[in-house]
């Protein structure tokens, strides 16, 4: 029996944490695309990792469940990456909702049920949460503690029209979330965090790159303080720091990783895009 760490969305973010975090131990890739599995599975076996692959969806309960169960057969968990999403250009609001709002908080309650003691998990939220405006105490609290099954059938959730939006809120109700979460994981000696990553250069940042939006994106590029955008290995290199002993005094805390993308958005140059985000 090995230590596991499973990963939820094995994109290109995903890939980088469960590199830093993964060798010795065994690699569950869940994916709702199993091909992106086991595509990075092949990767990752080719860098000396061992993976099994899973067809996972988080928006699913009883799929989350199987994840688990599928893992648990290799031995204790030790880790949890969900890097698993829909973006605002992907899908509809009911859709980031189930998936990024909903998903991420039934894996936080399942996954906090079994963690290993000692263990740690992140959550890849999203510079996006940062930019909604300021939710009243009761909207953070309400977002936060929710019975997960009665979480899309809040008021202020379903009068939500606008993908963004529901990005926003999402990414927004992950971090709330994760704070929640960190005080049962607490009790498993288990830490979890989330990481808010700004522009992070994957395949599907590339096609936006360079696709019909693509000059207003590389604007507020060179506009950003950092002056380009990131990429999976800068947030890998956070996500280890928080996965590892060294971040055994960091839980429920977000961690905005966006070149100054936001302090900008605020108070500097890119202002001009608060009238579009
Ligand atoms: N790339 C960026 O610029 C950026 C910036 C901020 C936040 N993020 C967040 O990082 C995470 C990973 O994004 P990425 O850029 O690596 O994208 P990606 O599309 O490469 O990876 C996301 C993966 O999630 C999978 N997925 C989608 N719905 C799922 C579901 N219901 N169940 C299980 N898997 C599902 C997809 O099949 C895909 O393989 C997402 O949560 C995204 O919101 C990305």
């Amino acid at each position: 029996m090995k230590e596991v760490v499973v990963l939820v969305g094995s994109g290109s973010i995903g890939q980088a944490i469960a590199r830093r975090v993964g060798a010795g131990k065994k690699i569950i890739l869940g994916d709702l695309k199993i091909s992106a599995a086991n595509d990075a599975a092949k990767i990752l076996e080719n860098a000396g990792f061992e993976t099994s692959t899973v067809e996972v969806d988080i928006s699913s309960r009883e799929s989350i469940l199987n994840l688990i169960e599928h893992a648990k057969k290799f031995g204790e968990i030790k880790n949890l990456i969900n890097a698993a999403g829909v973006s605002p250009s992907q899908a509809s609001v009911e859709k980031i909702l189930q998936v990024d709002l909903y998903g991420t908080a039934v894996l936080l309650e399942e996954f906090g049920k079994i963690i290993s003691e000692g263990g740690s998990g992140v959550i890849i939220s999203s510079q996006s949460g940062h930019r909604l405006h300021a939710l009243t105490e009761e909207e953070n609290f309400l977002l936060a503690t929710t019975p997960t099954e009665k979480l899309l059938e809040i008021d202020f959730l379903k009068k939500i029209s606008d993908t963004l939006k529901a990005y926003q809120f999402a990414k927004r109700g992950n971090v709330l979330r994760v704070m929640y979460e960190a005080t049962k994981w607490g009790k498993r000696n288990a830490t979890i965090n989330s990481i808010s990553p700004g522009i992070i250069i994957t395949p599907l940042a590339n096609d936006e790159l360079h696709g019909p939006r693509g000059e207003g994106y590389r604007k507020m590029l060179e506009k950003s303080p950092a002056k380009r955008a990131g990429t999976p290995d800068e947030v890998g290199d956070l996500a280890e720091f928080l996965m590892s002993s060294r971040g055994k005094f960091i839980s429920g805390a977000d961690f905005l990783i966006d070149g100054g993308t936001t302090a900008s958005y605020f108070f500097g140059d890119l202002q001009y895009l608060k009238k579009t985000h």
